[in-house]
């Protein structure tokens, strides 16, 4: 499968599920799936091995990088959490740190092989639009991952009134 949802609600009757079901017609089997509150990825702590030496000391998520690398296509969706994603999407994330040696000690360009194409989404409680915040954030990754944000669709004010809004790139 040359596909990937990297999943960040820890509830699989959620907000984020529900519009990840809409968008994909209630499809999901041309993706592989990562639950992050499952898989729950060790916290990046700094070590500086990825430094010296190919990947990372942890080993957890050595399939998630497999699928990652072969992916075409990714799918975030998760809610967000304090204007941010929640914790184990947020580990997973700083487990991305290897690359950002790769790119700018080991010079290596592209750090990573291959274009994969984007789509966010994201649920959240608020009617405050959480893009600017959520996009600031993953901009520095999709530039050494290799991701190119395609599209975001996002439904805000999953407390009151919820309300679609979509954006091209
Ligand atoms: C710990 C926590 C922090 C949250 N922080 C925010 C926030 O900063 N902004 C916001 O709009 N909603 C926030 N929410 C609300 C969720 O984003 C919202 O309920 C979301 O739709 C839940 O998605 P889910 O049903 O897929 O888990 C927070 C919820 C929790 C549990």
């Amino acid at each position: 499968m040359p596909n990937l949802i990297i999943y960040g609600s820890p509830n699989k009757h959620s907000f984020t599920m529900e519009l990840l079901e809409k968008i994909l017609l209630n499809d999901l089997s041309d993706y592989n799936f990562f639950d992050c509150f499952e898989a729950k990825p060790v916290p990046c702590d700094g070590c500086g091995y990825c430094k010296e030496n190919e990947g990372c000391k942890f080993t957890d998520l050595n399939g998630f990088f497999e699928d990652f690398k072969k992916a075409k296509e990714v799918i975030f969706a998760f809610p967000v959490y304090n204007g941010s994603f929640p914790a184990p999407l947020k580990s997973l994330i700083d487990r991305f740190q290897f690359l950002y040696y790769d790119r700018f000690f080991k010079n290596r360009r592209p750090p990573i092989e291959g274009i994969r194409e984007v789509t966010l989404v994201i649920t959240a409680g608020s009617k405050n639009d959480p893009l600017p915040l959520i996009t600031a954030q993953l901009s520095p990754l999709f530039t050494v991952c290799g991701c190119k944000l395609k599209r975001a669709i996002v439904l805000t004010g999953t407390d009151t009134v919820p309300t679609l809004l979509t954006k091209d790139f």
